[in-house]
This record gives structure tokens, sequence and C-alpha cells, in this order.
């Protein structure tokens, strides 16, 4: 059989692991795919630089379109980024009957939708596994690995920039900016490293994986996102002292809402995350990703890998370059649906808004040294129904005033919300309330 035809769009860090993996592991791809898959025009916009990845015997061109409306092209892989050019190509490429594989989660989370809709009324495959957690396969085991489960919640550690510069951070004592510069000399960050420190990247992933889940459409808008951007040194070593680590996680669940609105919905927010450091998640390090999925039939599972980097993120788009060409001669009716549920099967079930999630808290309340300040704290979370766990005091180093570290029980956010404004009021306290949601993850 005549090998399959692959267009790539993009010949940056991803695309120049696909390229190159797919020369090296050649024989042994083409044994598993049952046909030879070849890499026949790149596009680039310094087309010097992708001559010197793909070599001579490959075309290269500055215009992605011309590789998208290239009639000899069986599958164009998007490894170009962002969100407007990439939309415009794929659905171009859609338009054309061919699949698509990208890495492109931002491109998911937006237009995810649109693009799925045309992928499947023109019956062809848009394959995504890079997009989510690098080389880690957690796009399969959602949507097929554990399709007999009735999937309760994924929680992960699923943005490698973030988490090598917490790593980096609580081992080393380095600083912010010398980690992110680190992060973006190795590869992991996006063009706009803010995508990852504000958590969007991440949003963008767990918007994905939510969909993918529970069977409903993304839906990027109704994501609640912080970063790591405001975090302090200081906090990482008091959790570090009460015995939890702190994680930029994603976390999406199943949840009951209260009141006479209440009703079933799905939690989807990116935050960081105190995370008690006996847990396996908590120890993930570096660039590494860990996504805990609880399901009702196999319990607890963990994927853990690679999240980032140039050949970890080319072996998930190989994966899919293999799946689809597996798949280009199955009826269309008969593959894998995108979001792993059938298209007419979807639910409306709603993303709840923040206030009505339910978790604990880290608080770290900075106080003048007074009597009484303690008892007013104490009283403040008593009266909002708010039970705590445990409570740290900590100088500083200023040798006037305090820290108080207060950890809570599970609680609504409306609850620690309506306690933190009242806090704030006290005027023994003298500045905003630190707030870091914990999850037990047990
Ligand atoms: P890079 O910036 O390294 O590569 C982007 C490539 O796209 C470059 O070859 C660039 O060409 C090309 N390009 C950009 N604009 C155009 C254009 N208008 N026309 C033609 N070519 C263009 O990005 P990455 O490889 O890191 O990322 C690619 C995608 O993969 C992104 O969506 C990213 O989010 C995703 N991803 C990245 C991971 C990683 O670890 N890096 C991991 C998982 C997903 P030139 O160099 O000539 O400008
Ligand atoms: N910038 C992303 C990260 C790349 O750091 O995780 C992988 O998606």
């Amino acid at each position: 059989m005549k090998p399959i035809k692959v267009g790539l769009l993009g010949a940056g860090t991803v695309g120049a692991g696909t390229f190159n993996v797919l020369q090296r592991n050649q024989e042994e791809i083409r044994r598993r795919a049952g046909r030879g898959i070849e890499i026949t025009m790149v596009a680039a916009r310094n087309l010097d630089k992708a001559r010197a990845v793909v070599g001579a015997g490959v075309e290269v061109v500055g215009d992605p379109f011309a590789v998208v409306n290239n009639p000899d092209i069986d599958i164009v892989v998007e490894l170009i980024g962002g969100y407007d050019l990439p939309r415009e190509l794929v659905l171009q490429a859609i338009a054309n009957g061919k699949h698509v594989v990208t890495a492109n989660k931002a491109l998911l989370a937006l237009h995810g939708n649109e693009i799925f809709a045309a992928a499947q009324e023109k019956g062809v495959t848009v394959a995504f596994e890079a997009a989510v957690a690098g080389g880690v396969p957690i796009i399969k085991a959602l949507r097929e690995g554990l399709t007999a489960n009735r999937i309760e919640s994924v929680a992960g550690i699923i943005n490698g920039t973030t988490n090598f510069i917490l790593s980096e951070m609580r081992e080393k004592g380095l600083d912010f900016a010398t980690v992110l510069k680190q992060a973006q000399e190795l590869g992991y960050a996006e063009a706009d490293p803010t995508f990852d420190i504000e958590g969007v990247d991440a949003a963008h992933k767990l918007t994905i994986m939510s969909a993918i889940a529970f069977g409903i459409p993304v839906q990027f808008d109704k994501a609640y996102i912080e970063g790591i951007s405001q975090l302090q040194a200081r906090d990482i070593r008091y959790a570090e002292q009460l015995g939890y680590r702190i994680k930029l996680l994603g976390i999406t669940r199943r949840t009951q809402t209260e009141g006479k609105e209440g009703g079933e919905g799905i939690e989807l927010r990116v935050h960081p995350t105190l995370i008690p450091s006996s847990r396996l998640i908590a120890n993930v390090e570096g660039a590494m990703n860990a996504v805990l999925v609880q399901a009702d039939a196999v319990g607890a599972s963990l994927y853990y890998g690679k999240g980032a980097g140039s050949e970890p993120t080319a072996s998930a788009v190989i994966a899919d370059l293999v799946d689809v060409t597996r798949l280009a001669t199955v009826d269309p009716y008969c593959r894998v649906p995108h979001l792993a549920f059938q298209p007419n099967q979807m639910t409306d079930v709603a993303i709840v808004p923040m206030a009505e999630i339910t978790t604990s808290y880290y608080l770290r309340v900075y106080v003048k040294d007074q009597l009484g300040v303690m008892a007013d704290l104490t009283r403040i979370l008593a009266d909002a129904g708010i039970s705590i766990d445990a409570v740290l005091q900590k100088e500083p180093g200023d040798q006037v005033n305090l820290d108080i570290i207060l950890l809570t029980h599970q609680t609504r956010e409306k609850n620690i919300d309506a306690a933190i404004e009242k806090i704030e009021q006290l005027p023994a306290v003298i500045s905003k309330v630190t707030r870091i949601r914990l999850e037990t993850l047990s």
C-alpha cells in the first residue's frame, strides 16, 4: 500500500520533534499503522530554518494554505499555535476532506465545537492527543480506556512550565523570573508565556478534558482561571511546614449546587492548590504532568509523564497519525467520537459558578501582633459555619507583625468569600488575605 501523505504546518519545537521521531522510527511505525506515513510538505515562516529540519527531500513553503489545499495531502498536522490562523487552516483542511492532527489546545478550547461539528459533517477525523498533557495519552484514556465508567472527577497538573517553576522555586530557592527563562529555553513555555503562568494554558486543556469526561460541549469561557504569578515564596514554605505542596491544578468534577436553582453541575477551575505531600500527585516535579481520574468502576487512576517538550509531544502527535492512518479506511459513522460521546448525545448540564464550589482553604492573614486578633479570626470563621483544621503563626521577618495561617475544612466558596470580606475589615489586618484552595484528592 502507498504511504499516507502528511502536510506539516509548523516546524518549530513540536514540528521538528514530529519529523525526527517519524524518521527515526519509521519502520516500526509502518508496521503498526499498516502503511508508511510520509511528511511530503512543510509550511513555516523561516524557510531556511524549516529546510534545516526536514532536509532536501521535502517541499518547504511559506504559505500554509498551499499545504491545506494540496490535493495530494491526506492528513494535515497543525503545529503553528494560536487561534485565528489555525482555525481557518483546520476548517479549510476539513472542507477539503483531509484529516487533521493538532497539538493546539488553545484552538480546540475556543473553537472545538465548530471544528468537531465540521469534521463530523465531512466524515473526517480531528485528532488532538498532544493538546493535553503532551506525551501522556490522557485523551485516549478518558475517551476510550475509561469508556465503561461514569467519570466523577479529573484533577491534574497539566502545565509543565508552571510545575517546573514551582518545583525549582521550592527545591532550589530560585526566583520566578530566572526559572521562567529556563522553562522558555527548554521549549516548555507557550509563545506567550503569560498563557502558562496565568493558568490559561491549563484551562484550555482542562476544558477539553471536561468535555470528554462529562459529555458536554467545550466551554472555555466558563472556566475559573487563576495562575501562579501572585504566589509568594513564603506561602510555598508555610504550606510545606503544614505538610502540603502547592501545585497549579486543573479540576473538573460533577457537583450538586444548593438552593432553589440547585441541581447537578460541573466544576471547571484552575488555580494554585494545596495538596497533602503524601499524595503521589504532590510529588510530580519539574515539567512532568499527572492527571488523576476518579471513575465509578475503575476507582482512582493516575496518568503521569512528560507534559511538554519536543519529542514527548511528538510521541502523541505520531500516535494520532497512526490512529488516523488506521481509521482512514473505516466507515466515518463507526469512528470514535471526537469528544467521546456521540454528537447527538451531549448533555447541557451547567458549569457551576465559582461561588458554588466546595473545597478546603489555606488562608494567610498578615496582622499586627495584637491581643485578640486570633479570637476575631476564629469567631468570623465560626459565624460563617467554617471549621478550622490547623493554625500556624509565623513572624515573616519584620519582627513586628505576624502571618497567621489557617487551614479550613470543606466549605462553599461563597462562605469563605464572605468570611474573607469580614476578616479584611478587622483593624489588626494589614493587607488582603491570601487564599489558596486545598484539595485532599483522596
Ligand atoms: P514553535 O513556536 O516552536 O513553532 C511554531 C512553528 O509554526 C514554527 O515553525 C513557525 O515558523 C511556524 N509558524 C508560525 N506562524 C506561521 C505562519 N503564519 N505560517 C507558517 N508557519 C508559521 O511552537 P511549538 O512547536 O512549541 O508549539 C506548536 C503547537 O503545539 C502550539 O499549539 C503549542 O501550544 C502546542 N504544544 C506545544 C508543546 C511544547 O512542549 N512546545 C506541547 C504541547 C502542545 P517559524 O519558526 O519559521 O516562525
Ligand atoms: N506550555 C505548555 C506547558 C506546553 O508548559 O505545559 C505543553 O502543552
